[in-house]
């Protein structure tokens, strides 16, 4: 199993974050898991570098671009440079579904990173050509379940996350993380049956992309509402190797 905690900006004052890390170090050296922690980036600079222990780090996101003229980036050499591992890429909260003009822009909607399938693919290739481990977030809104357009949406989000990524690449070092919007800080879990067989789409996207053995070697978290009382029976199910929690996960 996967258990990757995304910390969000809820972790503001660092020496909350050592506390956390220093707790999710325990747990992690029993070995069983892989378990990460993805504190807020500057916090990374303090925790992940240097780090020995069984607990992995992963950034909250990662640049499309390797260094350079891009202000405010962060790319994925720099972060593998301080011993992250991983780089959540494409969380629903990053992603641009707002549909906004620009004037209208509220602070609200200018702290959303305009996300898009297109920027996706791209950071989950930088984030591989940098070394480190893409956890690409997929997942419908509540509009696009209610419409039935759930598969689609995430046989879409998983098809243009992978273009020229190779199977090698797939199989090995990225990971998918199946999150409905609509789950996601609402407390609303996805029945666990449902989370799985969502999580098969992605699967089985894989499957047609590539091949039997690479949809079989992909690894697929689910994220949304996951906490002590629904994830034994999430993780139980055949699809999902492992969680990408949120709330809980402080
Ligand atoms: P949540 O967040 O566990 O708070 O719903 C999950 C996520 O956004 O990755």
């Amino acid at each position: 199993m996967l258990i990757a905690a995304n910390w969000k900006a809820y972790v503001e004052d660092a020496a909350k974050a050592r506390k956390l890390v220093a707790s999710a170090k325990k747990l992690a050296s029993g070995g069983m898991h892989q378990i990460v922690a993805a504190p807020a980036a500057p916090h990374l600079g303090l925790l992940a570098q240097g780090n020995k222990s069984k607990l992995a780090f992963a950034s909250q996101d990662v640049s499309a671009t390797t260094g350079g003229a891009h202000t405010g980036e962060v790319s994925a050499q720099t972060l593998h440079g301080i011993d992250v591992a991983y780089a959540i890429i494409g969380h629903s909260e990053t992603r641009g579904r707002f549909g906004v003009a620009e004037p209208d822009f509220t602070p609200e909607i200018l702290a959303i990173f305009g996300e898009s399938n297109a920027t996706v693919n791209l950071k989950t290739i930088a984030a591989i050509e940098g070394g480190l481990l893409p956890i690409v977030c997929v997942g419908e809104t509540l509009a696009e379940r209610k419409t039935g357009n759930t598969d689609a949406v995430v046989a879409e989000h998983v098809t243009l996350a992978l273009k020229n990524v190779s199977a090698a690449d797939v199989a090995a070092k990225v990971i998918f993380a199946y999150e409905p919007v609509w789950a996601i800080g609402t407390g609303e879990v996805c029945a666990a049956d449902e989370a799985d067989r969502v999580c098969g789409v992605v699967r089985s996207t894989v499957a047609g992309l590539y091949d039997a053995a690479t949809a079989e070697a992909v690894r697929i978290q689910y994220g949304g509402s996951m906490k002590p009382d629904n994830a034994v029976e999430l993780l139980s199910k055949p699809n999902i190797d492992g969680g990408l929690i949120g709330g809980a996960s402080l």
